[in-house]
């Protein structure tokens, strides 16, 4: 099933390119999530970034680049980022790289670090702003701190509200799930989060396996966006679920559904991870906005996609901070 996409014409991308030089929000889809987009240069528009989503500001912002000699101005590729560069962009891989000497980007938008998260994003309309805005765009999912992230225009709305100034609207975003943080700032490239780009595609290019960063809980961890407890719908996730509880609701996956008379979507009743991938945040939502107490969510398999979708479901299962 494809959605047309909307029409957004050129005259709209013109204004958010205004809206962007000015310093306001400007949410936007990727191939991933939709992104709260603010131009990256400027510290004050960043800093509104971080104040809408309630973000805090030890957790660095990943920044959006048209082209690759964009991104070799921002940052100091090795051999090996220049290779995955190569193979995966356009796309959703984020390559965190040493932030280059005479980097532009503020430093409220890299949080201080000596490193900075780059990506090039396939999304036509994310190009197209991109291009127009002639700047590093800083983007993170366009959601309030610690909520799912948003794969429609209406979840930003109703996230962002008033906050954003203008939401381009590119109907739902094609993989759903955010993209891939690598770590190649260092000798061995670091998996930080899995993502729309697989373990298994980026070990086939390297030829080796990568080192697969410890899933982090502290105040101020390594890739902050890896807290714990991340991702959270209202509802609490009960993981792993053969059979649906009375109350509950079911977040199903294949064909073997346990009977239930409830509440119930299915990421993918054919069992395919991309499209489970692509439904997982808005069904989230969905069985959220129905009221439920617990969703109970059946087993994806951990392989492909499956290691990031459930990567999601164990922080929005994890125990929140009060
Ligand atoms: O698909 C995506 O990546 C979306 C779209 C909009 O591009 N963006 C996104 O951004 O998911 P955000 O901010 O929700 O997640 C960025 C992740 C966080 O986990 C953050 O901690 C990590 O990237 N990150 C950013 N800069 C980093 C750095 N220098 N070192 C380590 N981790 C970093
Ligand atoms: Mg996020």
């Amino acid at each position: 099933m494809t959605t047309p996409l909307p029409l957004v014409t050129d005259e709209a991308l013109a204004e958010a390119a205004i809206l962007l030089a000015r310093g306001a929000l400007v949410a936007f889809p990727t191939e991933t999530v939709y992104g709260l987009g603010a131009d990256a240069t400027n510290g004050r528009a960043v800093a509104q970034i971080f104040a809408a989503k309630g973000r805090p500001t030890f957790n660095p912002l990943i920044i959006h680049v048209a082209t690759i000699e964009a991104a070799h101005r921002l940052g100091i590729f090795s051999p090996l980022a220049e290779q995955l560069a190569a193979e995966f962009w356009p796309g959703a891989l984020t390559l965190i790289v040493r932030r280059s000497p005479d980097c532009p980007v503020s430093e409220l938008a890299t949080c201080g670090l000596r490193t900075i998260a780059l990506r090039m994003p396939s999304h036509p309309l994310a190009r197209a702003l991109l291009k127009r805005a002639g700047v590093p765009v800083a983007a993170p999912s366009a959601n309030r701190s610690g909520h799912v992230s948003a794969t429609r225009a209406d979840h930003v709305a109703a996230d962002l509200g008033d906050a954003v100034a203008m939401i381009i609207d590119g109907a739902a975003t094609p993989l759903g799930i955010e993209s891939t943080v690598l770590d190649v700032s260092g000798s061995e490239p670091t998996l930080l989060r899995p993502g729309g780009v697989t373990r298994e595609a980026i070990e086939q290019v390297l030829g080796r396996p990568l080192v697969i960063a410890a899933p982090e809980s502290t105040a101020a961890p390594i890739s902050p966006g890896q807290l714990t407890s991340h991702y959270a719908p209202s509802a609490h996730l009960r993981l792993a679920a053969t059979s649906v509880r009375p109350g509950e609701a079911l977040l199903a996956f294949g064909a073997d559904v346990p009977a239930h008379g409830g509440p119930m979507l299915n990421l993918s009743p054919s069992g395919d991870l991309a499209e489970a991938a692509s439904n997982l945040f808005s069904a989230l939502r969905a069985l959220d906005a129905d009221g439920a107490d617990v969703i109970a969510v059946m087993p994806v398999p951990e392989q492909g996609l499956g290691a990031a979708i459930n990567d999601r479901l164990r922080r929005a299962a994890a125990p929140r901070p009060s």
